[in-house]
């Protein structure tokens, strides 16, 4: 099976967005190295929502919860942990697991759209608690598509050369944000983290292709409005309610599974492989039913694909990489399984990513 790049002929049906990002691949020139994960680790928040937790603060009902979006409970963070905590929970199993000290790190990437405060970044936070003194820190803020998008720099940044071993990190409180009065949204999310260790590789193996996407038609739909420099914190924003999450949701589903179903076309297109020589699929857990309609239309089996938004809820940024931890631990990949990872998010901002496991 080829996985170098097939990008000449390549055409994804679904979106001419996509076929613009879909470009030659830098790390398919000779000489170029890949990234490959080397370890995992996921340290969610210690309190749980319940359905019927739920049932108590607003008016909705298990049955509806269940149905329409596959959650049953979701972990919350206590009112001691913040972002920064659960990412370094995550980030100290991630190292754990790879045999690395954080003195090896040259690059930490945070995904978050739920820092502990707004400056200065999660990943200055965590730099100082690991001791990684050698590695650069920073945030990014790609929503709940927020660690794929971390993933794909930090590969690029190795692949080019500039750094040898990264932790991406992808870690949200979105709880933080969350109106409980608001039962469109406060059933869906939890807190947590996810991190991986990304380590310099040859190429063909780690990560193979990736296609992310940008369409900013997608800002009125789901926002967290107050807060930042448009409408800065006052009396009126928090009695407006202005500082939590809002979203149209049928807006988000919809454009959700188009949006996964293009990148991770034009994804596999790029890795040279189809759906079927995929070992496991690990979608962003937002909406079971926005997962099935997903690999309903890639022609993914339920024995590729990986859910666990049973009891997880939709973690964001940190969905993604908490799932992956799970599939390691329980001894789901072996060296040279494919694996797809896809996510939608706010913005819209949307991708995904084809990782060859193993390190060499
Ligand atoms: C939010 C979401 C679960 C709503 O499901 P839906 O099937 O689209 O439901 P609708 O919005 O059409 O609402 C249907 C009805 O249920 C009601 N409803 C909404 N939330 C409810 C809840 N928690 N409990 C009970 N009823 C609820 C609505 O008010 C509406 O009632 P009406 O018909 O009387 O007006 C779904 O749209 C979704 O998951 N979207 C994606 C969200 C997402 O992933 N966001 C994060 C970005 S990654």
């Amino acid at each position: 099976m080829a996985l170098a790049s097939t990008t000449a002929g390549a055409k994804p049906a679904e979106s001419s967005k996509v076929l613009r990002l879909t470009q030659v691949d830098p790390r398919t020139q000779p000489g170029v190295r890949s990234a490959a994960v080397i370890g995992t680790g996921a340290f969610v928040g210690s309190g749980r929502l319940t359905n019927s937790d739920l049932e108590q603060m607003v008016d909705t009902s298990d049955a509806w919860i269940r149905e329409r979006t596959g959650i049953l409970s979701r972990p919350i963070a206590t009112s001691e942990q913040a972002t920064s905590d659960l990412a370094y929970g995550a980030a100290v199993r991630a190292l754990s697991s790879a045999g690395m000290s954080a003195a090896d790190l040259d690059l930490i990437i945070v995904a978050t759209v739920t820092p502990d405060m707004p400056f200065p970044s999660v990943g200055t936070i965590v730099q100082e608690r690991l001791g990684a003194r050698r590695a650069v820190a920073f945030d990014l803020a790609a929503a709940c598509a927020g660690f794929l998008f971390g993933l794909t720099t930090a590969w690029n940044l190795i692949g080019a050369g500039m750094y040898q071993n990264a932790l991406v990190i992808g870690a949200e409180t979105l709880s933080r944000i969350t109106d409980y009065r608001d039962r469109t949204t406060c059933v869906l999310f939890g807190d947590g983290a996810g991190a991986v260790v990304l380590s310099a590789a040859p190429r063909g193996v780690g990560v193979v292709s990736s296609v992310l996407a940008t369409d900013g038609s997608g800002v009125p739909f789901l926002q967290q409005p107050a807060g930042g420099s448009r409408r800065p914190a006052s009396i009126e924003t928090v009695t407006q309610r202005q500082h939590y999450i809002k979203m149209l949701g049928q807006e988000v589903f919809r454009n959700a599974v188009r949006g996964m179903v293009s990148t991770c076309t034009a994804a596999l297109d790029k890795a040279g492989i189809t759906s079927a020589d995929l070992n496991l699929v690990i979608p962003h857990q937002a909406n079971i039913r926005i997962i099935r309609a997903v690999a309903d239309r890639l022609g993914i089996s339920d024995d590729q694909l990986l859910v666990n938004i049973e009891e997880t809820g939709n973690l964001s940024a940190a969905s993604i990489p908490v799932a992956l931890d799970q599939a390691v631990r329980a001894g789901q990949l072996h060296d040279g399984d494919l694996i797809l990872m896809t996510a939608f998010g706010a913005g819209w901002s949307y991708g995904a990513v084809v990782l060859r496991w193993g390190a060499a």
